[in-house]
Formats: C-alpha cells, sequence, structure tokens
C-alpha cells in the first residue's frame, strides 16, 4: 500500500502540474480526494492490513492528502492569477484614445433671467400661473377695464384674428382668468409671450415677454407693492438697488405707477444707460382696479391688491448688456452660445 500511495502522490503531482484551468483542476481533485477518487480507493484497503501497520500507513495516507492539498491550492492561486490578469487584459481600455465631444445644450438668456425672476417670487410664496396667448377680447381689454374705444384696442396695437379674437397684448388678462378660479388669498406670477403691432427693430418686437404679477388678500397696500418690487429689484441687480414709483395711468389699477430701479451700472449718479438720470423704468404696476376684482368675482370691498407687469426681454438685454432686441429671437448659435 505504500508503494500504492506513493505512485498515487506522483501521479496526482503531475495532474496537477498539468492543469490548464481552474475547471480542469476541479475534476483532478475531484479524482483523487473525491468519494470514489484515487486516495479514498486505498484507504478502503486500510482493513486488510494487520493491525500494526494500521497507523503507518494512515499516517503517510494523511502525509499524502495534506501535501496533495497543498499543492491543489497552490496550483489553483496559480491559475485564477493567471486568469484574472487574462480578464483584465481583455478588458483594458485604452484611455489614450481621443474622445468624443458632445456639446451640452444650455439656457437662454431669456430663461436665465426668467429662471431668477421665478427663484425671487416662489421665495416669497408665489406661485406660477399661465394663461392662452391667443385671447378673447373679454379678457384682454373689457375684465381689465379697458372700455370700447380706447385707445389700448386699436387695430393698430392689437393683432386681431379674423374670428374676432386677439394674441394677446400684455400677460394682464392671466389676472381675471387666475381670480375666477381661485379665493384670495392670492400670489402669482404670470409669465409668458404677448404681441403688439410693432415694426422690429434693435428695441422694439412684435413679441416680446412680461411677467405679471398679483397679489389679492385682505388688507393689501401700496406698501406691500413697494416692498415686493423691491425685492425683486434687489434680487436682480443688487442689494443696494433702490426702487421709486412715478405716478402714471392704466385702466385696470388705480392708483398706478411706472416704477424706476436706481441704475445698475453708475448706482444712481448718472450715466450713458440711464441717460444722466439716475433711474431705469423697469415696469408698470398698482393697485388692482375694483372693477377688475369684480370681473374676477372678488369683492373690492372686502379684499383688495396689487399687480404689476415686468418686460422681461428689456431686463435681459441690460442684464447682459445686449443692445439689440432681435439678438434673443435671431436663434444664432454664435449669439445664444455665449451665456
Ligand atoms: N399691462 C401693463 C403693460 O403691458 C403692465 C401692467 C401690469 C401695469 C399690471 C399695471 C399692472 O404695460
Amino acid at each position: 500500500m505504500k508503494e500504492q500511495l506513493d505512485a498515487l502522490r506522483q501521479a496526482a503531482a503531475e495532474q496537477i502540474a498539468q492543469a490548464a484551468d481552474s475547471a480542469a483542476l476541479d475534476a483532478v481533485r475531484v479524482a483523487i480526494l473525491g468519494k470514489k477518487g484515487g486516495l479514498t480507493a486505498i484507504l478502503k484497503q486500510m482493513g486488510g492490513l494487520p493491525a500494526e501497520e494500521r497507523p503507518v500507513v494512515g499516517q503517510l495516507a494523511n502525509e499524502v492528502r495534506t501535501e496533495l492539498e497543498a499543492l491543489l491550492h497552490e496550483r489553483g492561486e496559480q491559475l485564477k492569477a493567471g486568469e484574472t490578469a487574462k480578464r483584465l487584459a481583455s478588458e483594458a481600455l485604452d484611455i489614450t484614445m481621443p474622445g468624443q465631444v458632445r456639446p451640452l445644450g444650455h439656457k437662454h438668456s431669456l430663461s436665465i433671467v426668467l429662471d431668477e425672476v421665478k427663484e425671487i417670487f416662489l421665495g416669497m410664496g408665489f406661485s406660477v400661473a399661465t394663461g392662452p396667448e391667443v385671447e378673447n377680447d373679454y379678457y384682454n381689454f373689457t375684465a381689465l377695464n379697458i372700455p370700447e374705444g380706447h385707445t389700448a384696442r386699436d387695430e393698430q396695437d392689437t393683432f386681431y384674428t379674423t374670428d374676432g379674437l386677439v394674441l394677446r397684448s400684455a400677460t394682464s388678462p392671466v389676472q381675471v382668468r387666475y381670480m375666477e378660479r381661485h379665493e384670495p388669498p392670492i400670489r402669482i406670477i404670470a409669465p409668458g409671450r404677448v404681441y403688439r403691432q410693432d415694426t422690429l427693430d434693435a428695441t422694439h418686437s412684435p413679441v416680446f415677454h412680461q411677467i405679471e404679477g398679483l397679489v389679492v388678500d385682505e388688507g393689501i397696500t401700496m406698501g406691500h407693492l413697494k416692498s415686493t418690487l423691491d425685492q425683486l429689484a434687489k434680487g436682480l441687480f443688487g442689494e443696494s438697488t433702490r426702487t421709486r414709483l412715478r405716478p402714471h395711468y392704466f385702466p385696470f389699477t388705480e392708483p398706478s405707477a411706472e416704477v424706476d430701479v436706481s441704475c445698475f451700472r453708475c448706482g444712481g449718479a448718472g450715466c450713458p444707460f440711464c441717460k444722466g438720470e439716475g433711474w431705469v423704468e423697469i415696469l408698470g404696476a398698482g393697485m388692482v382696479h375694483p372693477n377688475v376684482l369684480r370681473a374676477g368675482g372678488i369683492d373690492p370691498e372686502k379684499y383688495s391688491g396689487f399687480a404689476f407687469g415686468v418686460g422681461l426681454d428689456r431686463l435681459t438685454l441690460t442684464r447682459f448688456r445686449i443692445d439689440d432686441i432681435r439678438l434673443l429671437f435671431e436663434n444664432d448659435l454664435r449669439f445664444l452660445g455665449q451665456f
């Protein structure tokens, strides 16, 4: 049996050394140490040995087992290392290869400024509302206290469709649409496109953008309007910016005001941009006219409100020092790519 064990040891050692991969090595392991393997077969004969020889053969068999297990382990590690190296080599990336540049799209300058305005108002608890760009006469004029024959209805200014509709000439119609469906307290801004029969030039476009603001609640005063616009001006043009209200007239607000901000280029000292004034006009505003509240189904005895309308294009031009409004609409990538 000693010879058998020795022969097994030698043959097994050779097979282990020759196993070409982990799977082959596993097969060798089973053939030697498995239940039906060579070593087990030899050990089964132990019972036939004289009692005094059993411990000697038993010890030898254990040595052979230990030795072969060590060889199996060692070869196993070798094969595994080789296989890992191969896999890594096959998965290798050549990081020196030239990459593919995919240019990222980005926001339009109008969207950048609109997002800033939204951020400022969302921070004050406003939400964002919208309304249709194709309006009817009622919401665009009548509900806004603009009577028949008023110059604002002039066909020279407004785009009329053939079936009595208009392209809205301001975002103000959203005021009434919103009031009809919501109870006070109301705090909204309503950004969107508006249309007027202006000839396209550096400072005019027949389509442009406004952001309407509307607040309605009990006890709303001009003071709330002023402080809200202060927040807007500071948020857009910096903390030191001041606002001032100048008396004006709009049919849908009473009293009405035009609102200036201290010039954000010269700080109010006067410069070519503000034409030496120190102030730049940015919006129209006022206390919502009782007739407009009524049109919205809101009792002017109980509630009051303020509204404003700011030109987004104008804000964007001044903000980025762009000198021609047409650039905002021509979609020239060389221009758009600068923001
Ligand atoms: N609708 C006015 C305009 O287009 C702006 C405005 C809105 C004024 C709301 C007062 C209140 O000029």
